[in-house]
């Protein structure tokens, strides 16, 4: 049995909002979190044996899968009439305990917050073409208010001089990439798979990739076996996260902020990739920061437009993602196999963050 604690939620409400978190995107479907229910609410937790070493040696898109699975876990909490109290990394002895959620009252959902919670099972990652039509001005609008809403900058690439020049930035990176063996055996280790892992890419969410003169590139995640592709979008809407600052804390913000960023997308029937390419080569980022908002460091790159509808990606068990309470192991009730690893330690600190 789960404990539920001073969260006040049924064992299903509990089960429902963690499968939530869950289903937050990250790098090549890693899924990198673990979550521990405690008497005073629930612990996220990063899970480090799922960090990928070659393409995120830093952890920095780790805890932006973290953050965006935090980000769906308050909105599930909203969801069940629970007004979430966040701690961002409350413990600097646990840097991977990037947050604790305790129960601040009780609230329902406003229309915005039921919206964007019934776009959680619907989100994807698309990889395919685009059509050619344009993101409408309001929808625009709503992704930046988006990424506002969580302490984020979202800024659309619109001047042809900087597209050109970042087109340019992501060719290079991801030549660069490619050309490394370990990059490549890492991609292939998670990616390209059939249907029978409950982690990874598999092949069938690979998109066709663009000509070798097109202005975008895109990682091929179909394991080697993608067409090439002459119906891709000519204009794709390209959009830069940034926060303040680096840093674990602001890294897990930008998580949130791209995943409101992606449900709100959603919300508006928007097909969304990402060009990590760009941020994942430290120099590329630095020319990028500089090209796009002089100071900020970029977080996020996507690709946005008007797709059709792709397959959905797997994920693990409930009963694989969740950590005993701190007295010591238990049942779950939740399919899956055992708890991975048992951690001790202080109660974390105080409330920084409301939804
Ligand atoms: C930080 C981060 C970086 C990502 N970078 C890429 C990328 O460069 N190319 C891509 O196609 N997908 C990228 N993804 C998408 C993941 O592959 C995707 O979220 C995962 O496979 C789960 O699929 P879903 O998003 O459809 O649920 C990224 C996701 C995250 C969170």
């Amino acid at each position: 049995m789960i404990d539920t604690g001073s969260l006040g939620l049924t064992e299903a409400q509990l089960a429902d909002a963690v499968g939530a978190a869950a289903r937050a995107p990250s790098l090549h479907n890693t899924q990198p979190w673990l979550f521990r229910p405690t008497p005073d609410g629930i612990e996220l937790h990063a899970d480090r044996d799922r960090q990928l070493p070659v393409a995120d040696p830093s952890g920095r898109e780790l805890r932006i899968a973290c953050g965006a699975a935090l980000l769906n876990l308050r909105l599930a909490l909203v969801g069940h009439g629970v007004r979430p109290l966040v701690t961002l990394l409350p413990d600097p002895a646990r840097p991977d305990l990037v947050a604790v959620v305790r129960r601040g009252g009780s609230r329902p959902p406003t229309p915005e917050q039921r919206r964007l919670l019934e776009a959680v099972p619907r989100r994807r990652t698309n990889r395919r073409p685009f059509t050619d039509a344009l993101v409408p001005t309001p929808a625009r609008h709503a992704l930046r208010r988006a990424a506002l809403d969580e302490g984020a900058w979202l800024d659309l690439v619109t001047d042809p001089v900087q597209r050109v020049e970042l087109g340019a930035m992501a060719r290079r990176a991801h030549e660069r990439q490619m050309a490394d063996p370990e990059f490549v055996a890492e991609l292939e280790r998670w990616t390209g798979h059939g249907e029978e892992r409950p982690d990874g890419v598999p092949a069938a969410a690979g998109g066709p990739l663009p000509r070798p003169n097109a202005t975008w590139v895109l990682r091929d995640y179909s394991g080697g076996t993608a067409r090439a592709a002459d119906d891709v979008e000519a204009e794709p809407l390209i959009a830069v996260l940034s926060v303040h600052a680096d840093g674990p804390r602001e890294e897990v913000r930008a998580g949130q902020a791209m995943q409101r960023v992606l449900l709100t997308a959603t919300t508006h029937g928007l097909a969304v990739s990402f060009l990590s390419q760009l941020v994942e080569c430290p120099d590329v980022r630095e020319s990028m920061r500089r090209l796009i908002s002089g100071t900020r460091p970029p977080q996020v790159v996507l690709r946005i437009g008007q797709g059709w509808p792709v397959p959905g990606t797997p994920r693990r068990p409930l009963g694989d993602l969740l950590l005993p309470p701190p007295d010591g192991p238990t049942d779950t009730g939740l399919p899956g196999s055992a708890p991975l690893h048992v951690e001790d330690g202080p109660d974390p600190g105080s409330t920084n963050h409301h939804t």
